[in-house]
């Protein structure tokens, strides 16, 4: 695995690369790689012919009051993850090579970005779309794989490349979960062993807004109580539930199977969020060993 840090010889990799009839697949990143982060490496790698991953810790899409000081950084841990799983590239600039100066342009989302995480993280996802339209820019990929994980920021992803025109395939990967069906997350290292156990509450809660709508509620308000209750069970200090439409993500009163229930929440001092389709719930999504 080569590792570049510059984004011209970034760019000139991808354009030999291409040259010879390669066809490249890119997995964005934050690093502290997890399983999540390389089941969205397989999928590239199934897509492509060479895999590229990058790891930026990207100050632009954290709050003055977020982690952006203590979020997990161990490029060294990443890459040897990375290259076990064939990536054949690991693209890591710096923050001054990304921002070299005070950042007079950026990508700003419209009232999709107002929903979800939106009001809770003023800034976050015109943090998020401004740091992928560069790094697709730079890497210039073939397609790209995000995770479902952060549902709202794929589908942000999707319309500021179909709004933008970027030439990329963007591919939206699983949500994979631990086995008691806590999502993976670079944040759940914050958790103590209580606070483990209580985060888990996240995916029942979506659980029980599935188990809700299986045996037949559809008002929307019925299916969050189940969610909600879950929560409040566990403690966990709730930031939202909601139920949403898939792509306009706007709230839905009425449920459909493919309407998605988002929860947000705190567990201690630490932030986490979940979603599944209300018709399938988090059951169907991969789990790790
Ligand atoms: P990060 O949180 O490191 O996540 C990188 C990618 O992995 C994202 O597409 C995310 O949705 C996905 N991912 C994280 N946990 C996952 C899980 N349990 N299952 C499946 N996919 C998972 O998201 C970011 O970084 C940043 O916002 C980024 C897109 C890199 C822009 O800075």
């Amino acid at each position: 695995m080569i590792r570049i840090a510059d984004p011209a010889e970034m760019r000139a990799w991808t354009r030999t690369a291409k040259r010879d009839g390669a066809r490249i697949g890119f997995v964005p990143t934050m690093g502290a790689i997890h399983e999540g982060h390389l089941r969205l490496v397989d999928i590239a790698a199934r897509q492509s012919d060479h895999v590229i991953a990058s790891v930026f810790v990207n100050p632009l899409q954290f709050g003055p009051r977020e982690d952006l000081a203590r979020y997990p950084r161990d490029l060294a841990g990443d890459a040897a993850k990375l290259q076990h799983r064939h990536v054949q590239c690991l693209f890591a600039p710096s923050t001054a090579t990304m921002y070299p100066a005070e950042m007079e342009v950026r990508v700003t989302p419209g009232t999709m970005a107002d929903t979800l995480c939106g009001p809770f993280r003023p800034g976050h996802f015109a943090g998020v779309l401004t740091a992928v339209a560069k790094l697709l820019h730079i890497v210039e990929p073939d397609v790209a794989v995000f995770g479902r994980k952060d549902y709202q920021q794929a589908v942000l992803i999707r319309r500021m490349v179909s709004d933008l025109n970027l030439p990329v395939d963007v591919v939206v990967g699983p949500l994979v979960r631990e086995r008691d069906g806590l999502a993976l997350s670079s944040r759940n290292a914050y958790l103590s062993t209580a606070e483990r156990a209580q985060a888990a509450a996240l995916a029942r809660a979506l659980d029980a807004a599935h188990r809700a709508f299986a045996a037949g509620s559809r008002a929307a308000a019925a299916v969050l109580h189940a969610a909600r209750a879950e929560l409040a069970a566990a403690a966990v200090e709730i930031e939202y539930a909601d139920l949403v439409d898939p792509e306009t993500l706007r709230p839905v009163h009425e449920a459909q199977a493919s309407s998605v229930v988002a929860v947000a929440g705190r567990v201690g001092a630490t932030r986490l969020i979940d979603n599944a389709p209300v018709g399938a719930g988090p059951e169907a999504d991969p789990r790790v060993e």
